[in-house]
């Protein structure tokens, strides 16, 4: 039987390493046409080459999602490309998590700018496509921190509500063209996202966490697959995930 991805065009931003890698491989897999976007334009091409050696199946595109006209472009390459976008996946993130009386502020900016504003933009730029199409699917990452804040975690969390918030807007607000829109909330998985902690101290605690509990990255593509495989009158609003041995 014929899949609900096979033949799909699907935008992933982020997909140079962790989850929107992992997602790329599984969805690839299952038939999907890949248009992937990221700032590591060599990894994001070798995953590209890897996925579909022809080139006709996968397509990197250098994206910094800080920047409108690079995720517009990125989309409209897609489109340009394969002649639609049925799902766009705005993963790029970061996770600098520092207690706020230390005012990192620049990492406050650069997690809104990519965490939240990122995926405002991979939103202008896909919604119009949608909106022609009368079909598509967002799928926005947030993750357990979505949901819940914890210590040292309150600009990160503070991102993440918000990319659930913004979802379920745009989930309400999108149902006359007929689309779907999937928010995925990931607890621990076995990411390069700890790279981005650059307080010695929460890097460590982080560093220990991850190493008792995190799950590989393909949970996240299968929570992603799942929801996109279903027919197209079911929109799953919403997936969260652990590692069954994840407690906070
Ligand atoms: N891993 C977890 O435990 C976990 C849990 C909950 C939620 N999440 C969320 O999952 C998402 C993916 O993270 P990950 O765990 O896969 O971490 P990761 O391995 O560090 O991947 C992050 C991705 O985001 C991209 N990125 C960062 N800044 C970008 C920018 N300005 N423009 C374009 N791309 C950018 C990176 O690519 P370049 O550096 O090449 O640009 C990379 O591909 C994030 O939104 C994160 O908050 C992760």
């Amino acid at each position: 039987m014929r899949s609900n991805i096979d033949g799909k065009v699907i935008v992933i931003t982020g997909a140079s390493s962790g989850l929107g890698e992992a997602a790329a491989r599984l969805l690839s897999a299952r038939g999907a046409r890949l248009v992937l976007g990221a700032r590591r334009t060599d990894r994001l091409q070798q995953l590209a080459d890897e996925l579909d050696p022809s080139g006709q199946r996968a397509i990197a595109v250098a994206t910094d999602v800080t920047v409108r006209e690079q995720v517009a472009h990125l989309v409209d390459t897609a489109v340009q490309t394969f002649g639609r976008i049925d799902v766009m996946v705005n993963n790029a993130g970061l996770m600098p998590l520092a207690p706020i009386e230390r005012l990192a502020v620049g990492d406050w900016d650069r997690m809104i700018d990519v965490n939240l504003k990122g995926v405002l933009y991979g939103i202008a730029a896909a919604l119009p496509h949608m909106q022609r199409q009368m079909s598509g699917q967002f799928v926005n990452v947030s993750s357990v921190a979505g949901h819940k804040v914890m210590l040292n975690g309150a600009v990160y969390s503070a991102t993440k509500h918000a990319v659930r918030a913004l979802s379920e807007g745009l989930r309400q607000e999108t149902k006359a063209w007929n689309i779907r829109t999937t928010i995925v909330s990931p607890g621990a998985v076995d990411t390069e996202l700890q790279g981005s902690v650059t307080e010695p101290d929460i890097a460590r605690g982080m560093r220990d966490f991850y190493q008792a509990v995190a799950i590989p990255a393909d949970a996240f593509a299968r929570a992603v697959a799942f929801a996109i495989e279903q027919p197209e009158d079911m929109d799953v609003n919403e997936i969260l995930f652990r590692p069954t041995r994840q407690v906070p």
